[in-house]
This record gives C-alpha cells, structure tokens and sequence, in this order.
C-alpha cells in the first residue's frame, strides 16, 4: 500500500473515526468460534435481501453448519409478507413475532436473538442500521454501498471500528472481491505480473434498471423507497450504488483510494427522480496515475465490451471483466502471464457468505468495514465531481481541516426522518447542473 494510502486512511480515522483501527485478529473467544449453527435476521426483504439468505443457506451447507432464519424486518408490509411466504417455502418458517415491518422496525430486529444480520435495505438506512447492529452485538452482512454521503461513510467508519473491537464479523456485498476471475486479477496485479500500475480503465454500463412511478395514495417516504433506484438521496446515484463495484476493485488493486476526480455526468433517458444515466470521471491515483471510469444505465447501448477492469502498468496491461472465463494479462514483449489458480466454493454471492462464516468458526471474524466504506466514498468523490463540474479532493471528504462544504454533507431525507415520517421528496426529473450544483 503506498503512503498516500496510508496517510488519507489516518486523515479519515482522525476525522470522527478514531475506532477504525483496521482489522483486530481475535483470539479464542471470538463469538461463534464453535458454532454448529447461526441465527440469521433480515433487514430489507427485497431482491437481493431474499438472494442474500439463500447465498448463505448455501455457503454453510458448504461448510457443514446450519442456518435458522428468526428475524425479518421490512419497512414495507407487503414485501415482508412476501419474504416469509417465501421462506415457508423453502422451509425455513420466521414466527409472525419476530416479523417487524415499519422504518423502526430494524430496532426491534436487533432485539431478537439473530446472531448474523444481513443489511439489504437501499443504502441510505445503511449507516443508522449498521450502528445499531454493532450496538447490538450482531455480525453483518452489509450490502454495498454502505452510504450515499461522506457523514454516513464516517458513521459505518466509525462503527466497523468498534465491531472489530467487540470482535463482531462485517462483510461487505463488494461482491467481486470473492470472484475467481477477479480475484485472479488482483492478485496478478499485486504480485507485480505487469510492474506498477500507470493508468487504465473501469467500466460499469448496463441497461436501464427498475423504476417505479408514483401511485395515488403513496406517501412521499413509500414513493422513495419503491422508486429508490432513482433518487440520489436513497442510492447515491448510480456511480455510488452500482459502480462501487468496479469502483471498489480498482481501489483493491491500486492498494489505495484516489486523492482527486474530475468528471461529467448527464440525464438523458431517466423518467423518475433526479439521479444522472452516465458518468465520465478520471480518477487520479498517487503519483499522477490516472484511471478513467464510465458508468451508464442506458438501454441499447454497448454492455459487452464496456464492463470491467483494464489496467495498464510498467510491463504490460491486465484485463477481466463479464464474459472472460479468466484475465487476460499481456506484456509489452507478447508474453502472456496465465491466471493463478483460484479456490472458490460456489458463486461470488455465495462465497463471500463462506468467507463471513469461516471466519466466524475460525473465531477470526472478518471485517470489510474500512474497504467498503473507502470504495463508498470513492464513488461519492467522483459523484460530486460529476455533480459540480470541478475537482473534488480526497481530503475535502474525509479531513475538516480541509475546510470544505462536502465533509459535512449528508442527504436528505435522514434514515433519521424516514422514522419521524418528516419526508418530502426531491421533484422528479431535476438532477444537478454542473457549474450551478
Ligand atoms: N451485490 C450485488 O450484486 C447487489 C445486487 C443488487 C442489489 N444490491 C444492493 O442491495 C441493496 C438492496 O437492493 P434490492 O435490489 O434488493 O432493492 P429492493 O428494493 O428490491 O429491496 C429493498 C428492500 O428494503 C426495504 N426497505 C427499504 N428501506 C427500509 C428500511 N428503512 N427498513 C427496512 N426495510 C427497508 C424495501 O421495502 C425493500 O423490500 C442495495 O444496497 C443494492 O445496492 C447489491
């Protein structure tokens, strides 16, 4: 990891998150060292919510463990109703008591006996719930992002610090990093197979995802977290909600998080909320190394060839990305570096559940806090680049003595004022203007 690395992760500890002291390996009486079986309670029972139980059902059959789901929590009652349904299905039966709908019901959730949380709501609510399950005393599954604002990425900061304290497992749905194919590509990358990395690019461009146009009778917080893949105060904007993936692996493989951004973003096609459907951003790296990021939620345009990682380095270039069984890695002689051979115990969505169990039996429980909150902020860094048409610094988000406006930012409405019912929602259709934002 380079020093500038080192020096912005003590800047943003300094900043309010002085109990991120990075991973604590635990000793013996790390919690659920002998567990046969764990206690599962779900937060947000949506698509990936319901996904996210049955990844981990899988990874502890392939760990020989049992898993008891005991707890849901939605804020909507028909998608908590439908989730236990589901469940009944597949034979796990969660009793009606331990079923908590509502914005306050993740409160009651903490108060169960769920040892292992799985935090699926949009990511918005994600620093009040993850605060609330460290206090808890639960281990999380936190789905990615993890805020949608610098003052909520010091909030899950802060608290991934005191679970490694309390010896509380956090792993974080910044899926890639449990697939083989990147994976392979990481670690290519830093065992040096094309020297030290001097540009390159990401990509994350996809169709349009859902939307969800409003329904008489809706309030404005029911509209918001129907439609919340549309407003940039529920998801963060695309680049935070979706690209934090591609985001997230750049940042593995740079061993460091950028120190500046400069972007563009436009609205083209979108019909509800406010967020852009692309971004355009250069992201600068320690050293003047520069990679260029495009994200886009467009229909019928490029998906193949626009996804991934490539980077370019001293040696040679490294690429991977959807639909390559493995990376391509090629110096500048010809010469083609093959893959390392990677152990995987089933798909990335199930593996990275693997990786949270076996740590928890091990009684070294794993905490991804510090890296998803740092690929987080990354997206926001280039979000706000975007956003404002000039260049956003590191520094700005994570040191007040940068004394800028966007170290206190924090969206709203709050997690806070979705549970007073205090939400109005932002006017459809008007994003930033670059320049005036
Ligand atoms: N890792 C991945 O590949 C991947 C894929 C899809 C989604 N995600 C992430 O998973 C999260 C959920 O996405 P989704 O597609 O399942 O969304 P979704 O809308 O299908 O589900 C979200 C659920 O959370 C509920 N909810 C919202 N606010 C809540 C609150 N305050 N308390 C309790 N419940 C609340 C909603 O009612 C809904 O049922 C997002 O952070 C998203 O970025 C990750």
């Amino acid at each position: 990891m380079s020093r500038r690395a080192e020096v912005s992760r003590r800047d943003f500890m300094r900043s309010g998150a002085a109990a991120g002291a990075g991973l604590v390996v635990l000793g013996a009486t790390a919690r659920g060292q002998t567990a046969k079986s764990f206690k599962v309670g779900l937060i947000g029972c949506g698509g990936r919510g319901r996904g996210a139980l049955d990844n981990i059902i899988s990874a502890a059959k392939a760990l020989n463990v049992d898993i008891k789901v005991v707890a849901l929590a939605d804020a909507l009652p028909d998608k908590l109703a439908a989730a236990r349904d589901a469940l009944k299905g597949k034979g796990q039966e969660v009793p009606e008591a331990q079923c908590f709908a509502g914005f306050d019901g993740y409160k009651k959730l903490m108060g169960t006996d769920a040892e292992i949380v799985l935090m699926c709501t949009s990511p918005n609510f994600r620093p009040a719930h993850f605060e609330a399950a460290v206090k808890a005393g639960k281990h999380v599954f936190v789905e990615k992002p993890v805020a949608v604002d610098p003052a909520g990425c010091r909030r899950v900061f802060a608290a991934g610090g005191e679970a490694a304290k309390k010896g509380l497992g956090v792993l974080a749905g910044t899926c890639l990093r449990h697939d083989k194919g990147y994976r392979a590509l990481r670690q290519l990358v830093a065992d040096g197979a094309i020297g030290r990395p001097l540009g390159g690019a990401i990509y994350y461009c996809i169709g349009r995802l859902r939307f969800v146009p409003r329904e008489a009778g809706w309030s404005d917080a029911e509209y918001m977290v129907r439609n919340w893949y549309n407003f940039a105060e529920m998801s963060g904007d695309h680049i935070v909600e979706q690209d934090v993936h591609t985001i997230d692996m750049l940042n593995w493989c740079m061993g460091a998080s950028p120190v500046a951004a400069i972007g563009i973003g436009a609205r083209h096609r979108r019909q509800t909320g406010n967020q852009y459907d692309c971004f355009s951003v250069d992201f600068e790296y320690p050293s003047q190394v520069h990679v260029h990021n495009i994200c886009r939620q467009i229909n019928g345009c490029e998906w193949n060839w626009a996804n991934g990682v490539h980077l370019v380095g001293e040696k040679g270039w490294a690429r991977f990305g959807p639909g390559m069984a493995a990376p391509l890695v090629t110096l500048w002689d010809g010469t083609k570096v093959p893959p390392p051979a990677i152990e995987v115990h089933g798909s990335m969505y199930v593996e990275e559940h693997y990786v949270l169990l076996d740590s928890l039996l091990k009684g070294k429980p794993i905490n991804d806090a510090k890296d998803v909150t740092e690929a987080s902020l990354t997206a926001i860094l280039g979000r706000t680049a975007a956003y404002t048409g000039r260049r956003a610094e590191w520094k700005e988000l994570v040191d007040p003595a940068a004394k800028s406006d966007l170290y206190d930012l924090a969206l709203k409405p709050s997690p806070e004022d979705f549970e007073a019912g205090k939400v109005t929602a932002p006017k459809d259709g008007e994003a930033p203007a670059p320049g005036k934002a």
